[in-house]
């Protein structure tokens, strides 16, 4: 378990609270002692491969926007490469414009198209990036 901090827009203060449990990442943002965000991470055998799998992405309306997200992710990505992960994969909805936009911003790719994957019937993208092949853009 570690605290870390991270400064949004050179002025705000934003804290990382940082938890391991059973390959399971918990980070948390903060701004000002109030919760502004999560991402939870699990690092998972995937056939053969040491797969971290992005569970959950969520930042409060009021703080969106701001690059939230695109910390809390990049710290997992962090965290996945000391955990020697060789991907970091996650599923999100095709009219999730936000989501797609971010995650793409950061190196992910488009691996697949999962028809009717939520409970709405609505269609999800699966997005990998690679962390040990030659295809890593992170070391
Ligand atoms: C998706 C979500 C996590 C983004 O959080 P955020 O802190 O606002 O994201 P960031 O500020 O880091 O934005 C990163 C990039 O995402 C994209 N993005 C963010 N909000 C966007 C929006 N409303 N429309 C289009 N693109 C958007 C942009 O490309 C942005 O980069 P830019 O600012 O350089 O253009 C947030 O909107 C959210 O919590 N949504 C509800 C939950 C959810 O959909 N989670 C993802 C499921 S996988």
């Amino acid at each position: 378990m570690y605290f870390d901090t991270l400064y949004i827009n050179g002025q705000s203060y934003v804290g990382l609270y940082v938890s391991r449990q059973q390959e399971i990442l918990t980070l948390q943002a903060f701004y000002e002692e109030n919760f502004i965000g999560v991402v939870v991470c699990k690092l998972e055998d995937h056939r053969g491969l040491k797969r971290g799998y992005i569970a959950m992405l969520a930042v409060k309306d009021a703080y969106r926007g701001m690059g939230v997200a695109t910390k809390l992710v990049q710290k997992v990505i962090k965290v996945m490469i000391e955990k020697k992960a060789d991907e970091v994969a996650l599923e999100t909805e095709v009219s999730n414009t936000a989501a797609m936009a971010l995650y793409e911003n950061l190196g992910f790719m488009r691996s697949k198209r999962l028809h009717s994957y939520y409970l709405n019937a609505g269609d999800a993208v699966r997005f990998l990036l690679p962390l040990t092949s030659r295809d890593n853009i992170y070391t």
